[in-house]
């Protein structure tokens, strides 16, 4: 099997708001993904808040969409903000219907986590979090590089572009390290 088809990374970030650092994040990721590897990022706003009574009168599109999206990325790039030490609901609601049987794409997905906050731990803990929800789905995520980016709101300009070059070579060494992961993973290397 060759390395040399182009991967392709679904990006999600736990935040809505227009001006969300974490978004940003990804955008500067989608800017410089190395050779070999495009990014797309998914809007989770559509995503409904989770009812099992919804579920059982079928799947909403938006659902639909964040499944087939997942299924089909080579693996998944997700940049969490931290809420009260932990990641936010949206993100979380966005997981669980996501994960909802018959088919959990999350299974096997190589997944690389990062996250911005305007705290001085830069999102730590809400990374742990999140890791411990991804082995609960059986996804498989990177454990190193990581990247915690504190005191967003110094790093980024007011027009959300990240302003910093040291998390800018950092998140190369990310996204570097994940194509080598999910090639890895895939048994391509
Ligand atoms: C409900 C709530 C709880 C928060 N808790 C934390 C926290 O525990 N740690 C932290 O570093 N920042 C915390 N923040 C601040 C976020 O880091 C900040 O809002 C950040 O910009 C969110 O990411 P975004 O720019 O992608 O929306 C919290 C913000 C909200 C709204």
């Amino acid at each position: 099997v060759s390395p040399e088809r182009t991967l392709h990374i679904l990006g999600m970030a736990g935040s809505l708001r227009s001006g969300s650092y974490n978004r940003a994040l990804l955008d500067a990721a989608r800017m410089i993904a190395p050779a070999g590897m495009e990014l797309s990022v998914f809007d989770l706003a559509p995503i409904p808040l989770y009812n099992y009574d919804i579920e059982q009168q079928g799947i909403p599109d938006s659902v639909r969409a964040l499944k087939v999206a997942i299924r089909d990325a080579d693996a998944l790039l997700i940049a969490t903000p931290e809420y009260n030490w932990s990641i936010p609901g949206v993100l979380k609601n966005a997981i669980d219907w996501a994960s909802r049987p018959p088919d959990n794409p999350f299974a096997g997905k190589p997944v690389a986590v990062i996250g911005a906050s305007t705290g001085s731990f830069g999102t730590v803990r809400a990374q742990l979090h999140l890791r411990q929800i991804l082995m609960a789905l059986g996804a498989i995520p990177m454990g190193q590089p990581t990247l915690y980016v504190a005191r967003a709101r110094e790093k980024f300009d007011a027009n959300g572009r990240l302003q910093d070059d040291e998390i800018r070579e950092h998140l190369h060494r990310v996204l570097v390290a994940l194509r080598e992961w999910t090639l890895r993973l895939q048994g391509r290397i």
